[in-house]
């Protein structure tokens, strides 16, 4: 069997292969309430034989949201919301997993197909001034975000716990702490976007100090039995900013905090960054990290082909691997791929008088 059909145990979850669907957010979310839309994307991914399902960035807040179009977890009403959508996921031997978000400076910007009318929704459009750990705006355009205080750090890392409590509510199996694409939690690892003065910023242990706080209190609230994975962005590809030492050192402490995976992502922290992006490019990041820091990882960015996949986990660069756009173009993508590797797998059963053996 190739390694991308071989199951993956992490804790009590054993994942029936290792190609996994990466969060992508849809913008078309009601009060961050996940709509039929939701249920169709994840549901025919599930159906296409990923072995996990991760719903978008999900805001711990409403203030949290990239877009007013955003998903979030900060209600009961939110957890409800989802079990319809998880059920589903689960009755096709998919995992169900969230991804839990703040976006930090980056909040409040419109879908990206209203990007023309500009890059901020303002109060009286129906969003807000966002929150970041210095007032230090992302680029031309974007609002000067307000400065955090020590109390409002403290509420984010509680919202995050609740919102796992949630998770579990909701049915999710598997929780992502987003800690990377230059969002809340991203802007205090770097220095590039935190300035602080107190014990949130300047040494490298004060900026992780939020991560590892946030990832400290979901354990608690998260059952044993899932697993939980942080993606980063294992540099901000640019001078004075983020690395992959400091990327190395915060997924050991990660480990430490009860992290089972890093999803190795990287960039977007500022805009004008000269990214090397193709196929695979983001893989060195994965290997790095599952060498040096010895915790699992998975690759993403630019991976679309079944024999490039099972390279990058034959080689021991990754233990799975994340695909993003290719699962949008192709959402049968796993399916297709064990055909072309040779690997028999179960189809839905209502599929299969099209299977090709
Ligand atoms: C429509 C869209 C939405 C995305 N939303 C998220 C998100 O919510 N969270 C996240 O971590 N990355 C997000 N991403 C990034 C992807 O998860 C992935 O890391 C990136 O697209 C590279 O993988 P790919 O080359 O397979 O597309 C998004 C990407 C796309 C195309």
């Amino acid at each position: 069997m190739p390694l991308l059909f071989s199951p993956l145990k992490l804790r009590g979850i054993e994942f029936k292969n290792r190609v996994f669907v990466s969060p992508m957010c849809q913008y078309s979310s009601r009060d961050g309430l996940p709509t039929d839309w939701h249920f169709v994307h994840l549901g025919s991914r599930a159906v296409g034989g990923a072995a996990l399902v991760m719903v978008e960035a999900t805001a711990v807040s409403p203030e949290g949201r990239i877009s007013p179009q955003d998903s979030g977890l900060w209600s009961d009403a939110h957890a409800e919301a989802f079990q319809r959508i998880n059920r589903f996921v689960k009755e096709q031997g998919s995992v169900p997993a969230i991804q839990l978000a703040h976006a930090g400076r980056k909040a409040s910007t419109p879908p990206p197909w209203e990007r023309g009318l500009g890059r901020h929704v303002p109060p009286e459009q129906g969003g807000w001034t966002p929150l970041a750990p210095s007032p230090i705006p992302f680029d031309e355009g974007y609002p000067v975000p307000r400065e955090m205080t020590l109390q409002e750090i403290r509420l984010v890392a509680g919202q995050f716990r609740e919102a796992a409590r949630r998770a579990l509510d909701a049915g999710f199996e598997l929780i992502e702490l987003h800690f990377a694409h230059g969002y809340l939690v991203h802007e205090f690892l770097s220095p590039l976007s935190n300035r602080r003065k107190d014990d949130y910023g300047g040494s490298l242990e004060n900026r992780l100090r939020l991560a590892l706080e946030i990832a400290r209190g979901v354990r608690q609230a998260w059952p044993e039995r899932f697993p939980l994975f942080a993606r980063l962005s294992a540099t901000d590809w640019s001078e004075g900013g983020w690395d992959i030492d400091q990327s190395v050192e915060l997924s050991r402490k990660l480990k430490a905090a009860g992290a089972d995976l890093i999803d190795c992502s990287s960039g977007a922290l500022v805009p004008n960054a000269k990214v090397p992006a193709g196929p695979g490019y983001q893989v060195p990041f994965a290997e790095a990290i599952r060498k040096r820091a010895g915790i699992p990882t998975a690759a993403v960015g630019f991976i679309t082909d079944p024999a490039q996949a099972e390279t990058i986990l034959a080689t021991g660069q990754a233990d799975a691997v994340f695909l993003a756009r290719e699962m949008l173009r192709n959402p049968y993508w796993p399916l297709d791929a064990a055909r072309v590797l040779n690997a028999d797998i179960p189809w839905p059963k209502q599929y299969e008088r099209a299977k090709i053996s």
